[in-house]
């Protein structure tokens, strides 16, 4: 659990202000086409974890044949994302899970396996403490077929909240917080939304998928202008596409990584649990 804020409660609040939906009407168009690549290249048994209220999912469902879990700790994202998709949920081409990953394996058939897992716009970084992430892509990586792939992106320590890093160093000394780790806030008009996020280096982003067991395909930006820009605007998008075959990555608002799972270490599926104990 995390020691500072609850992350459901807070994203919760963060949906069903619409903050969340102002912010980021429409998923990220480099990021969505190689989610969609993947897709189409055969991998359509889909895990979003973190799905949030759909931002992904749903275009996902209406422009390829992808079936998807969507699994969200959320109650608010996974009822606004089962009423946007209803359809799609009446023709089985989606199920909804709310909680954590101990609540998705609980959910899940025994020999039940996708074929793609995506973690899209720093869901990762929302776990706390370091340990539970990397539980985490373990878990993900038990839970995906021999082959089977993960696309997933992170925030970059270098580019993102530099004045909240500062501000968490005393708590980073006291040990509360891990380094990289911030809390921010998001306001709307009567929404103050507390959040806790771990920035990463693109080092730690590598180390870490290489480390549970997966072998990088492909790491570039998620975007170098912030999110919330090139989703809203085209000619941000543009933009934004030109400064990625010209920037150093290591000033990439976001990173985003493809990669598979290595054969050489057996998968081994966390045991089924009836209480917490998985990352929340
Ligand atoms: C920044 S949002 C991204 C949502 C969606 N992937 C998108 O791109 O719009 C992060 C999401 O991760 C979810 N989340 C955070 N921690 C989680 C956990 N331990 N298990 C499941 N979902 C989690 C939050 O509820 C939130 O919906």
């Amino acid at each position: 659990m995390n020691p500072v804020c609850d992350v459901a409660e807070n994203y919760d609040q963060y949906f069903a202000s619409q903050l969340y939906d102002q912010r980021y009407p429409r998923p990220n168009p480099s990021s969505f086409a190689i989610v969609a690549r993947e897709i189409h290249e055969g991998r359509k048994k889909v895990l979003d974890f973190g799905c949030g209220n759909g931002r992904y999912a749903a275009p996902l469902l209406d422009q390829t044949d992808a079936k998807i879990v969507g699994c969200d700790i959320s109650r608010e994202a996974i009822d606004e994302l089962s009423v946007r998709c209803a359809r799609h949920v009446e023709a089985g081409q989606l199920r909804l899970v709310c909680g954590d990953l101990s609540v998705l394996i609980n959910a899940m058939g025994r020999n039940e396996n996708f074929d793609l897992a995506i973690l899209m716009f720093g869901v990762l970084g929302h776990i706390f403490p370091r340990v539970l992430r990397q539980k985490t892509l373990a878990t993900i990586r038990s839970l995906l077929r021999p082959g089977g792939r993960i696309v997933v992106t992170v925030p970059n320590a270098a580019r993102r909240f530099l004045k909240q890093q500062t501000m968490a160093q005393h708590l980073v000394r006291k040990g509360h917080l891990e380094p990289g780790d911030i809390l921010y806030e998001r306001k709307a008009d009567h929404v103050t939304v507390n959040m806790y996020y771990h920035l990463y280096s693109l080092e730690e982003f590598m180390r870490e998928l290489e480390q549970q067991g997966f072998r990088l395909i492909q790491v570039g930006a998620e975007s170098f202008l912030p999110e919330s820009g090139i989703v809203k605007s085209t000619p941000l998008h543009w933009l934004d596409r030109t400064l990625t075959t010209i920037a150093p990555l290591r000033y990439a608002y976001g990173f985003l990584a493809v990669a598979e799972t290595t054969p050489e270490i057996a998968t081994i599926r966390a045991p089924r649990t009836t209480g917490p104990g998985l990352p929340g």
